[in-house]
C-alpha cells in the first residue's frame, strides 16, 4: 500500500473545507440525482423481505436482463455470444475484479497518460506494474507508443473513452487498432466507458466490445453513477469473456458477496427510463463546456486547454515551473476556486490541472472559471 498513490480528491477536499466559499471545479460528479422512478422502486422494495437478504452474486435477474438489452441497444454488444455480465458496486469495482482475474503479481498493464488514478491504484494494489504511454497533443491514443510498451509481461491495455481527466473521445479507428492489437498479442482490452453518453459536437462514443472478434479478450466497464446521478447507490457492471467467469466470481464473492439489493432494484427502474434521462443534462453540459473552453482559451499563452469532446472535464496546462499542488493550494486560499493537479493522472512532466464542470449549476461554473482565470493571471503574472 505504501507504493500506491494517495487519493488526491480528499487532499483537495481538505483544503476546500479550510476556505469557506470555495467553488470546486474538482469533483467528478454530476449535479443531478436519480430518476424519480428509481427512487419509487427503491421505496416500494423496502417492504419486501428479499430486499434485505443476500441475493445472487452476479446480480438480480431483472437487472441483468435490462443491462443485456441496454448493451445490445446502446453499445452493439451481444451478451449471448460467449460473454457474461457482472453487476458490481460501481465501475471501480469492476476494474478491480478485472485486474485480479487476469493478472499474476508482477504483470504489466499499459495505461495511456493521462490515466484515471483509481486504475493506477488498483493495478499497484494487485502487485502489478503500470507501464505508461504518452498520448498526442489532443490526448488521443498514440498507437506507436502503445506498441512499444508491450513486453512479455503485459496482460492488458486500458482505454478510458470518453476520458477522465482529459475529456478526449478516442477515435473509432484507434480503439479498433488497440482492440486488434490486444487480440493479436494475447492481451485483454480493458475499456472503461462510464462516460459513454457524455459526448459533444460531432464526437461519438464507440464500444470496443462491439467490434468483430472482440468477445474473447475485451472487458467493458460501465456505471450508473454519472448518467443516472447514481454515484452513492454504487451500481456499475462489466461485460467479460466467459472463460473468466470463475476468477471474476471469486473476486465478487470475496469483496462484495452480492451487489446491494436495493440499489439494484433502483438501477433496474433507472434503466427502464433509459438514456433519455440524461440527454437534457448532456445538452446543458454541452453549453457549459463551450463557455468553459471559451473562457479558459483567453489564458493563452499563459495556459493551454486541450481538446475535450466528452465527459465533463478538460485539462488546463499552465506555462510555469511552479509545483502544481502549491499552485492549486494558492488558487484555493487566495482565489477560492479548486481544481485537481494532473500529476494524479500520471502527468508529471508539466503543471496541469483537471477542470470539472459537471457538479455545478451553470452560473456557479461561470463564477468558478472566472476565479480560475483571474487567479492564474494574478499568480503567474506576479512570478
Ligand atoms: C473513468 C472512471 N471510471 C470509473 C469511475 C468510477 O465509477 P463508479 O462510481 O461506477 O465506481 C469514475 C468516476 O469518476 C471515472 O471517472
Amino acid at each position: 500500500m505504501d507504493a500506491v498513490q494517495d487519493p488526491i480528491i480528499p487532499v483537495i477536499g481538505d483544503l476546500i473545507r479550510q476556505v469557506p466559499g470555495t467553488i470546486s471545479l474538482g469533483q467528478g460528479v454530476v449535479h443531478y440525482g436519480p430518476p424519480g422512478a428509481a427512487l419509487e422502486a427503491a421505496r416500494a422494495a423496502l417492504a419486501d423481505p428479499a430486499t434485505h437478504s443476500y441475493q445472487s452474486e452476479a446480480g438480480l435477474p431483472a437487472l441483468l436482463e435490462r443491462v443485456g438489452a441496454k448493451l445490445r441497444r446502446d453499445n452493439g454488444i451481444d451478451v449471448a455470444a460467449g460473454r457474461r455480465i457482472m453487476i458490481t458496486a460501481g465501475a471501480n469495482m469492476a476494474f478491480m475484479h478485472a485486474i485480479l482475474a487476469i493478472t499474476e503479481p508482477g504483470d504489466e498493464i499499459v495505461l495511456p497518460v493521462p490515466f484515471y488514478f483509481n486504475h493506477d491504484m488498483a493495478i499497484q494494489m494487485a502487485g502489478c506494474r503500470i507501464v505508461t504511454v504518452p498520448t498526442d497533443d489532443r490526448y488521443q491514443l498514440r498507437l506507436d507508443a502503445i506498441h512499444r510498451a508491450i513486453s512479455d509481461h503485459t496482460r492488458a491495455i486500458v482505454t478510458v473513452s470518453p476520458n477522465n481527466p482529459s475529456g478526449a473521445v478516442f477515435s473509432e479507428a484507434s480503439l479498433h487498432e488497440v482492440n486488434t492489437l490486444c487480440r493479436e498479442r494475447g492481451l485483454y482490452h480493458l475499456t472503461d466507458e462510464v462516460y459513454e453518453y457524455f459526448t459533444y459536437g460531432s464526437a461519438r462514443h464507440v464500444s470496443p466490445g462491439s467490434f468483430a472478434n472482440a468477445a474473447a479478450h475485451t472487458i467493458s466497464m460501465y456505471s450508473l453513477s454519472k448518467a443516472y446521478g447514481f454515484a452513492g447507490w454504487r451500481i456499475g457492471y462489466m461485460v467479460y469473456p466467459e472463460h473468466l467467469a470463475v476468477p471474476i466470481m471469486k473476486s465478487q464473492d470475496t469483496i462484495l458477496v452480492c451487489p446491494p439489493v436495493i440499489s439494484q432494484i433502483a438501477a433496474a427502474a433507472a434503466l427502464d427510463v433509459g438514456r433519455a434521462y440524461c440527454e437534457p443534462h448532456v445538452r446543458e453540459l454541452a453549453a457549459i463546456r463551450d463557455s468553459v473552453l471559451a473562457e479558459l482559451s483567453t489564458l493563452a499563452p499563459l495556459a493551454r486547454v486541450g481538446g475535450a469532446d466528452g465527459a465533463f472535464y478538460c485539462l488546463l496546462t499552465v506555462n510555469t515551473r511552479m509545483n502544481p499542488l502549491a499552485l492549486a493550494e494558492r488558487l484555493i486560499r487566495e482565489h477560492r476556486v479548486a481544481v485537481v493537479p494532473a500529476f494524479a493522472f500520471g502527468m508529471t512532466d508539466r503543471c496541469a490541472f483537471r477542470v470539472a464542470y459537471g457538479a455545478l449549476q451553470k452560473e456557479t461554473v461561470a463564477e468558478g472559471v472566472g476565479r480560475l482565470v483571474n487567479g492564474l493571471r494574478d499568480i503567474l503574472e506576479a512570478t
